[in-house]
């Protein structure tokens, strides 16, 4: 068990942090190599043992990153409140930039567009249309205009990748979540600027612009699981408009492959526009046709077929070659 936790945040730290931050590189190997920290993981349900959760946690019991021997002793003396906070909050990151990778997507269909967001945590991936992009110099600004200063996402792009000239028109949007987040509420909003990893202040400061815009520009999320409560949402889409639905870092929290592909199923056969952005190993039958498996990256599929592979916080969009 404590083996287990422990390749797991040695590759956390290989192959997620590594050339994206040194700090928790660093502490998940140091997590990987103490036997405090493993144990105090072990006492935990299987779907609390992530990183993402365990640093965030940290971060907000101790106002602080606690590195080196200060993370045995965080665990030691506050483990308590660290477990506490574990066991009530979930990974819930909410990456507005992830916009820039759905955008050369959602602006190929045919609108107008009824936008349907599953495991939409706060709803900032909701309002793709309220934020500027610059894919190395080709920028695209706001279509919507509501008086708070917009954050422009950006994203390499490769060539062949489908660059908009417009943004799509969606006339209407909503998200589903286990647990929505209330961009009004201090505490949720904490939360989700712990879950930004350390070094990323340029993503801080536009989660930071982003909640600004949906506190103008509310999306509406009900609660729900995605396994059984989308059809119903589904059904509340104006008739006139395309019906999309997109999740992106969602399905991977889904644990069972079963229920994961009976999600895949269901979508296949729900007559909307799916578009998917997870890690690979959620939905192997598609990885597997989009070639070697780039185990750091996302892949972006629609209803089923691999479009490009993505940075997992939408700094990046690889078009793939077949799709052009
Ligand atoms: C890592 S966050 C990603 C949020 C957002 N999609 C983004 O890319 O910024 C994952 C979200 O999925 C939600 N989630 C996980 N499992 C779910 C399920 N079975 N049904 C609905 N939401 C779920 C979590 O509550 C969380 O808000």
């Amino acid at each position: 068990m404590t083996s287990e936790i422990a390749a797991r945040y040695t590759r956390f730290a290989q192959v997620e942090a590594a050339g994206q931050s040194l700090i928790y590189e660093r502490l998940a190997l140091q997590v990987a190599r103490s036997p405090r920290c493993l144990a105090f993981l072990s006492a935990l349900p299987a779907d609390r043992q992530q990183p993402n959760l365990l640093f965030a946690a940290l971060r907000s019991v101790t106002g602080d990153i606690p590195c080196d021997d200060r993370l045995d002793r965080a665990i030691h003396e506050q483990g308590d409140d660290i477990a506490a906070v574990m066991l009530c909050r979930t990974t819930q990151t909410n990456e507005p930039g992830r916009c820039a990778v759905l955008l050369p997507v959602l602006a190929q269909i045919t609108g107008p567009i009824a936008l349907i967001e599953v495991g939409a945590s706060a709803g900032l991936c909701l309002l793709p249309d309220y934020y500027g992009y610059d894919w190395e110099g080709y920028q695209l600004p706001p279509s919507q205009q509501i008086g708070v200063r917009a954050p422009v996402m950006i994203c390499n792009a490769s060539p062949g990748t489908p660059l908009p000239r417009a943004h799509p028109e969606i006339i209407w949007r909503a998200g589903l979540d286990l647990n929505p987040l209330d961009v009004n509420c201090e505490a949720d909003v904490r939360w989700l600027e712990h879950l930004i990893w350390p070094e990323h202040q340029s993503r801080l400061d536009r989660l930071r612009a982003a909640i600004a815009v949906a506190r103008k520009a509310p999306p509406s999320i009900v609660a729900g699981d995605l396994t059984q409560d989308l059809p119903a949402l589904i059904a509340k889409a104006p008739s006139e408009a395309t019906v999309v639905v997109f999740h992106t870092a969602v399905v991977t929290y889904v644990a069972d492959q079963g229920q994961r592909d009976a999600f895949a199923e269901m979508m296949l056969n729900s007559g909307a526009i799916w578009i998917s952005n997870e890690g690979t190993r959620v939905f192997p039958q598609f990885a597997d046709r989009a070639g070697p498996v780039r185990d750091n990256m996302f892949l972006l599929t629609q209803n089923g077929h691999p479009l490009a592979w993505t940075g997992p916080h939408g700094q990046a969009i690889e078009w793939l070659p077949e799709n052009r």
